[in-house]
């Protein structure tokens, strides 16, 4: 079966837990995985299976880890075509750019030739006291159209 690569954005940790938890999920279910906290892009396979899950800091910001990454793919323009990712983003919708980074990723991808698999899931905090429970049920539908 084929290899999926998580790519976690995150400050404090909940967004690498929830690629982590869904990683296992994907695990359980015969794909193998990577995770990747804030990779740069040569760490990237341009080809495959991507899993995308940023939450979001500042006002609609990347976090930090992840900032890199979109600013290479901004310059580099790399040829993503080969490429299928899921996105998956965690935000408050307290704040009017709720899941902003997550947004933004999704159009970079799509820009430089990606295709998205499925739609994109955002998860409200504010609604979901444990992020990992509507990320486990999104990813179970996810992969079955891998
Ligand atoms: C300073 C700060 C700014 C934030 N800004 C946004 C925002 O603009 N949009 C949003 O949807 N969520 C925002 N959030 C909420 C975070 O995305 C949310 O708490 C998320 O679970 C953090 O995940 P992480 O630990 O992986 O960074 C903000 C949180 C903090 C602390």
């Amino acid at each position: 079966m084929s290899t999926i690569t998580l790519i976690s954005g995150s400050t404090m940790g909940s967004a690498e837990y929830v690629a982590e938890h869904m990683a296992e999920i994907l695990e359980d279910a015969g794909f193998s995985t990577e995770i990747l906290h804030g990779p740069s892009l040569d760490k990237l396979p341009q080809e495959g299976i991507w899993l995308v899950v940023t939450s979001t800091h500042g006002a609609g910001e990347l976090p930090e880890n992840i900032q890199p990454l979109a600013e290479e793919i901004s310059e580099q323009k790399p040829d993503l075509s080969k490429v299928t990712y899921g996105a998956v983003g965690l935000g408050s919708s307290e704040y009017d750019t709720f899941c902003g980074a997550i947004r933004s990723l999704d159009q970079l991808l799509m820009e430089n030739g990606a295709k998205r698999l499925g739609d994109r899931l955002e998860i409200d905090i504010q609604q979901h006291e444990i992020p990992e429970d509507p990320a486990e049920e999104w990813v179970k539908t996810w992969s079955i159209s891998l």
